[in-house]
């Protein structure tokens, strides 16, 4: 039997492979800080989470440029996609979920004073999702780009801001002073916003209500990544103080009881 064409085998430099992915660059920086096995899966989830969340950056940011264009099935593609990415984010906590104290104490020393607290990348996570803080910039002062990049950020509209102001283009009555709010401020729920969703929901035309249901995922599994951090933390350091210098536990479930997107969820009370 004739055999199927088998793959190139022979290239005169590096691969095509490698000169996309950068397989090997990438494969170079796992450089753990103690001599303790478990680090390494600690420190890969990591690395893992911080790319998704560079990628949910990247979407959010592709479906604002669609929804400015007023392309609203596009922006409601993209973020259903990004649903996607953020459930294998979650997913990714199984392998380090479940850390005994002891496991965790072989290398928390080594990681100093490093903590999640102070990944610039799941700040912009949290700035296009509308929860802006300027004290958030802070710990990125010593390095410009990071910062700079954050600053622009919190000075732009959030991906909420950017629906809001499309749903007020299709003529739906959201209020001037959303439209015109200091986007610089957190997000605070507003009742004329929270009657609007209410009526889409209501009335069913079928875009509006794929796009509020696009926007629930998110934040309902966004919501899922705080109180699998949670877990995590309860889990392996009780109510220790965190590597971060914070309460720890105490300080991250503050943090979980915000709400993203908050009238998506009390409009429920009136459809
Ligand atoms: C079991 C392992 C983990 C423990 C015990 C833990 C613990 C903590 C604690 C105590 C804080 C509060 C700040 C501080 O004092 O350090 C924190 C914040 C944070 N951690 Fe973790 N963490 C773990 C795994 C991870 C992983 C894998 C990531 C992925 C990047 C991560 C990302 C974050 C982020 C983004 C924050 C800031 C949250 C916010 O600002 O609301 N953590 N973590």
């Amino acid at each position: 039997m004739e055999c199927p064409v088998a793959p190139k085998l022979d290239f005169g430099g590096t691969t095509p492979y490698e000169d996309y992915v950068h397989a090997s660059v990438l494969h170079s920086l796992q450089q753990q800080w103690s001599q303790d096995p478990r680090e390494m899966s600690f420190l890969v989830i990591t690395q893992i989470m911080e790319l998704y969340f560079g990628l949910l950056c990247f979407e959010w940011r592709q479906a604002q440029r669609e929804l400015r264009d007023d392309d609203l099935r596009a922006a409601v593609r993209t973020l259903k996609r990004s649903d996607l990415h953020l459930q294998a984010l979650n997913a990714a906590w199984r392998p380090i979920a479940r850390m005994t104290p002891t496991e965790f104490n072989s290398f928390r020393d080594a990681l100093g004073e490093g903590s999640g607290f102070q990944s610039g990348r799941y700040r912009e996570v949290e700035f296009l999702l509308g929860e802006k803080s300027r004290s958030m910039l802070v710990p990125h002062r010593a390095v410009p780009a990071q910062h700079d990049a954050l600053e622009a950020l919190l000075n732009e509209p959030s991906l909420y801001d950017d629906v809001l102001a499309a749903l007020h283009r299709r003529g739906l009555p959201i209020p001037e002073d959303v439209l015109k709010r200091d986007v610089a401020e957190p997000y605070e729920p507003n009742a004329d916003v929270e009657r609007v969703w209410a009526d889409i929901y209501r009335e069913g035309n079928r875009d509006l209500l794929e796009l509020g249901e696009a926007l629930t995922d998110l934040a309902e599994e966004f919501a899922r990544w705080r109180y699998d951090h949670l877990l995590a933390t309860r889990r392996s350091m009780g109510s220790k103080v965190g590597t971060g210098g914070s309460a720890g536990v105490a300080w991250l479930e503050k943090r979980t009881r915000r709400s993203i997107f908050p009238e998506l969820w009390t409009a429920r009370s009136y459809v």
